[in-house]
């Protein structure tokens, strides 16, 4: 059975250096894109919802959408709630069948984030659901690393996502600001919880092809800048076992969607504008797991 919780998949990838890819999904398409990348790679991978998505896609059925379009795939693969704010929403996610959560109580205090991310923790592991924290920089970067130890033994919470400079959307660093990630802090953490799974959100590269075909058709995003590969390829290699990519995934699909219905004029089947996305966001996802995550060819 391929559908699977993130327990598994973390520990390989962290045993064999590489980290698992979750992309954010809004249609069938785009799953259908992500899990076909995968198979074609033999790699395992994670289909991510955020709360609006779920909505889209309809709440209730959703593992079972799933289930209906990956009939032939044999990769492992999870469904997986993104940045869910509240206990009720990780809860509903874990009861129509999601195999892992993110409980975000980051804007929290610690010890309410700990109380939050621990009721969703118990309620999910007596249905063998993985559920991610996360937790930011409170005090300063000195006291980070111990706040993270402490929070993870505390909540048993499966892995975390932690803050070590990357951020959500097009524009990570400001112009002229030379891009780097935290390796000092990644490093501390792996001797205070050796073989934990660590996650990292924000990590689109922003890749100037796509911002390119996303501009030239009619799209505006302003000052790109996104996480240098080579910092992600790094960062896959140690305790980063799962990478989050929203906008690269989304640019590339909607990009070759802005160029479709400009440059096709005379068809108004949808499915001629729609197979070129498709095709884009896979060939992304394939890009990004064998030439950034390290995660292709790890199925055998
Ligand atoms: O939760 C989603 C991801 O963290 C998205 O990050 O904007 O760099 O793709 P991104
Ligand atoms: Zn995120």
């Amino acid at each position: 059975m391929p559908l699977v919780n993130t327990k598994e998949m973390f520990l390989d990838a962290y045993n064999n250096h590489y980290a698992v890819g979750a992309f954010n999904v809004d249609s069938i398409a785009m799953i259908q894109a992500v899990l076909q990348a995968a198979e074609n790679c033999s790699s395992p991978v994670i289909i991510s919802l955020s709360k609006g998505s779920r909505e889209f896609m309809h709440p209730g059925n959703i593992k079972e959408q799933i289930l209906t379009v990956s009939k032939d795939i044999t990769i492992p693969f999870a469904i997986h709630l993104d940045h869910g704010k509240s206990i009720e929403l990780c809860k509903d996610c874990i009861d129509e069948g999601f195999t892992s959560v993110m409980i975000d109580a980051s804007k929290y205090d610690f010890e309410e984030n700990i109380r939050i991310t621990k009721e969703v923790v118990d309620y999910a592991h007596e249905r063998n659901v993985s559920v991610e924290g996360e937790l930011s920089i409170l005090t300063g970067e000195e006291d980070y690393p111990r706040l993270i130890e402490e929070f993870v033994k505390r909540t048993n919470v499966d892995s975390l996502a932690i803050s070590i400079g990357t951020g959500h959307g097009t524009t990570k660093f400001k112009k002229g600001e030379i891009p780097k990630l935290k390796f000092h802090i990644l490093e501390e953490l792996e001797r205070r919880l050796p073989s934990y799974p660590f996650v990292l959100h924000g990590s689109s590269s922003i890749l100037k092809k796509d911002i390119d075909i996303f501009n030239e058709y009619g799209g505006d995003i302003k000052d790109p800048i996104g996480i240098p590969e080579d910092l992600l390829r790094k960062a896959s290699h140690g305790p980063i076992c799962k990478i989050n990519i929203g906008t690269d995934f989304r640019v590339a699909y909607v990009g070759a969607l802005r160029k479709s219905l400009s440059l096709i004029k005379d068809k108004y089947e949808p499915r001629n504008f729609l197979v070129p996305a498709k095709q884009a966001a896979q060939e992304l996802v394939e890009y990004k797991l064998k030439n950034v995550f390290n995660s292709a060819y790890k199925i055998k």
